[in-house]
């Protein structure tokens, strides 16, 4: 063996024809799942997109940097799906861009939140987390409460995620604005438009219990709710395994 590679050392094109050859297959190892990606890939009929204001609420997840200590993937691990619920699917991130899988986790997964706790909970715990956790060492975000949500911008937005693929129409983009309004003012004229738009199960309420302003709590809050809920494929295919 090594008197091959001292052979194959002396020889420049055999050397680099031969690494040529292993990187080769290395590379033919990470690029073979992909040629059968629309049968790994589940489909869900069901799967719905963000509304302009979760998809505000997520672009404050992350410029706040919360996908630093929290990940959204449960693994199909015996332990995760015990704490966490059915381990997530690849079609549950289809419309996320970026994916914010995360690889690291110093608070719990996110990935099932939605529902979990009510959105005082959330609102007091982002708020302060030791009010709620007294042990917590998650930073307190006071300003979410207090700033202003920008939504002028929010078309844009819906319409640059078109462009990679997410199945907004021209209606949805052309009122995001006061959809995202709507979303979180349920007795505004405003929030008939949301249903009609994004269906009757989108959660239409004030999610930061204040309805006299639209804040950033709103979006994150609205957001945070909605995880794990835009499809229920993960949990029928999961019941179906078990039975
Ligand atoms: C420095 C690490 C850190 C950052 C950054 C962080 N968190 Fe946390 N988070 C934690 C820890 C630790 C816990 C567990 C203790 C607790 O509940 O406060 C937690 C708990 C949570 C929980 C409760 C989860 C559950 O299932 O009980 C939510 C929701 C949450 N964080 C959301 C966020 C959001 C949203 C952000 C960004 C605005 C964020 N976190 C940023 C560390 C962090």
């Amino acid at each position: 063996m090594f008197k091959f590679h001292y052979r194959l050392e002396r020889s420049a094109l055999g050397l680099v024809g031969f690494i040529i050859l292993v990187a080769s297959i290395g590379g033919f190892i990470e690029i073979a799942p992909l040629f059968t990606i629309d049968e790994t890939v589940e489909e869900a009929q069901d799967m719905r997109v963000y509304t302009p204001l979760e998809v505000a609420g997520r672009n404050i997840f992350i410029r706040e940097g919360c996908y630093a200590c929290h990940s959204q993937m449960i693994r199909t691990l015996r332990d995760e799906v015990d704490r966490y619920g059915p381990y997530s699917l690849a079609v549950e991130s289809q419309y996320d861009h970026p994916q914010l899988w995360g690889s690291k986790r110093t608070g719990p997964d996110l990935a099932r939140l939605g529902n979990k706790y009510s959105d005082a909970w959330h609102t007091t715990h982002l708020n302060n987390p030791r009010d709620l956790v007294p042990q917590s060492k998650m930073p307190a975000y006071r300003w979410l409460l207090r700033d202003q949500l920008r939504t002028d911008d929010l078309g844009q937005h819906l319409a640059t995620l078109r462009t990679v693929g997410v199945p907004y129409t021209d209606d949805q983009i052309a009122n995001a604005t006061q959809d995202a309004y709507g979303q979180a003012n349920p007795d505004s004229p405003e929030a008939g438009g949301v249903a009609e738009r994004y269906g009757d199960a989108t959660n239409i309420r004030p999610f930061d219990g204040q309805t006299d302003k639209l804040t950033d709590m709103d979006a994150l809050v609205a957001y945070l709710q909605v995880l794990g809920n835009l499809t229920n494929a993960a949990h029928e295919t999961q019941t179906a395994e078990v039975e």
